[in-house]
């Protein structure tokens, strides 16, 4: 009887080892991207999962009888790895062998071969599982996937544990109507908003938990920068001395992730430049994180808007989408920093576990990162106290009955701890310069698509 003993057999080379196999033949697989007719011969594009390799189709290097290759074919190919200056990558693939593993079954419905999908978002949106096949959107989510990497690089260094927290719930963490209820065997349950419960637990157990996962809000925005469920990289840490502590974490594992970025996405970047037509590249000198990144109180925050910008502040508990747009144009040009924490912001809304300042109830121990004129973070120190967290409750109106499971921690004791919610598709697509959020979701639900 065969074993399964967890060797692969598969001896395709993969694309990043092809410039250790010069003047050797080898065979590797990917599906045919591009077919470009010269005379004589054609230059084939072949797309793998670690990019693109250029190779060379002619008669006089094929050594066996292949068939015609198309566009979308699934293919092992046998090819010859020759020295090619005049190749980006400095070799080229000679052809000598095609066998074709699969075959596409239709025509494209719309062109992915190209440096930029030339569509509108909903029709990118549309046909999701074919266009993120071109080079510029899967650049997009290899960089994504290279932020979670970093992150977890990071929590790893700082000895955060990882946590698993459900997500069919049966309170909402954040408040508000936005939350999907559902059917729970004849109960009524949501739909996490968020981990904020669980990583609190846990910061009793562990100390210093992170999750990354996806959450739901249920928001009826039609706009740029909200999804009904994105991924939230959260972290939540105990024995804080207050909550400077979670914002330098958090400025720690940005600077980690740009520089990570950097070192290992040279050619996603220049592949999401390219997409972008008028952008003039400055994507790495735009991935800095300033040395300090500059700190204003939330009511600061406000009366400066008001006086640099001219601007009348009809509300004064939150910022409008233009606020902060206009306060990190002020950051970047006076602070050289396209960050900015803004912090206290007032009790009024913040969500029931914030802890308020002991000088300025009216305040609260907590900050937003702001990038690039959005929002990125949500964060702050929570209230461990049992007495002054059911206070607070009975003070907003809420019934502490119904929160019994989650003031367990509190009752029995927690350490002083604060952490904070990250928006990954929001980072990604500032990071990048994606007008919209939906551009660095795979596949985005919004108040119009639920598919693909
Ligand atoms: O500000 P939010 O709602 O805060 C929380 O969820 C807290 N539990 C976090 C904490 O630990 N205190 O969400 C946090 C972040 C926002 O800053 C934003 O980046 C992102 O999540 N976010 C959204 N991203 C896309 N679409 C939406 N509808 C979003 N809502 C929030």
């Amino acid at each position: 009887m065969e074993k399964i003993n967890g060797a692969i057999k598969n001896k395709d080379v993969k694309a990043e080892e092809l410039k250790n196999f010069i003047g050797e033949e080898v065979t590797i697989h990917g599906s045919i991207y591009k077919i470009r007719k010269m005379s004589g011969f054609s230059f084939v594009i072949l797309r793998t999962g670690a990019g693109t390799v250029q190779c060379i189709y002619a008669q006089e290097y094929l050594k066996e009888d292949t068939k015609e290759i198309k566009e979308e074919m699934c293919v092992r190919l046998k090819a010859y790895v020759a020295e090619e200056e005049r190749s980006r990558a400095g070799y080229e693939l000679r052809i000598t062998g095609v066998t074709v593993l699969s075959e596409p079954f239709a025509e494209m419905p719309v062109v992915i071969n190209n440096k930029r999908v030339d569509a509108s978002l909903e029709t990118i949106l549309d046909f999701r599982p074919l266009t993120l096949r071109n080079t510029a959107e899967m650049a997009i989510f290899k960089i994504q996937s290279k932020i979670t990497e970093g992150f977890r690089e990071y929590f790893k260094e700082k000895e955060f544990t990882e946590i698993h927290s459900p997500k069919i719930v049966s309170e909402g963490a954040e408040g508000g109507a936005n939350i999907f209820r559902l059917d729970y065997f004849g109960r009524n349950a949501f739909l996490a908003q968020s981990p904020q419960f669980y990583k609190q637990m846990m910061t009793g157990v562990f100390e210093r938990v992170y999750e990354i996962g996806p959450v739901f809000r249920a928001e009826k925005h039609d706009t740029s920068r909200h999804l009904n469920e994105y991924t939230s990289v959260d972290a939540e840490m105990g024995y804080i001395e207050s909550f400077y502590d979670i914002m330098n974490f958090e400025a720690g594992m940005l600077r980690h992730v740009f520089e990570k970025l950097k070192n290992e996405c040279s050619d996603e970047i220049k592949a999401v430049q390219l997409q972008q037509k008028n952008n003039k590249g400055t994507f790495f000198e735009g991935l800095v994180m300033p040395d300090e990144i500059p700190v204003i109180k939330f009511s600061h925050a406000k009366e400066l808007i008001e006086r640099k910008f001219g601007r009348k502040i009809t509300d004064y508990d939150d910022f409008e989408p233009e606020e902060e747009k206009l306060l990190c144009d002020y950051m970047t040009e006076n602070e050289g920093s396209e960050f900015v924490f803004v912090t206290h912001y007032p009790s009024k809304k913040r969500p029931f576990y914030a802890m308020e300042s002991k000088e300025n109830p009216a305040e609260t121990l907590s900050f937003d990162l702001l990038y690039r004129g959005l929002e990125i973070t949500t964060g702050g120190q929570r209230i461990h106290s049992y007495e002054e967290q059911t206070k607070k409750m009975q003070r907003l109106g809420m019934d502490t009955e119904l929160f019994k499971s989650y003031l367990l921690m509190h009752k029995y004791g927690m350490p002083p701890h604060g952490g904070f919610g990250l928006g990954l598709e929001r980072l990604t697509a500032r990071i990048l310069n994606l007008p919209n959020v939906r551009s660095a979701c795979a596949f985005p639900r919004d108040t119009k698509r639920c598919e693909p």
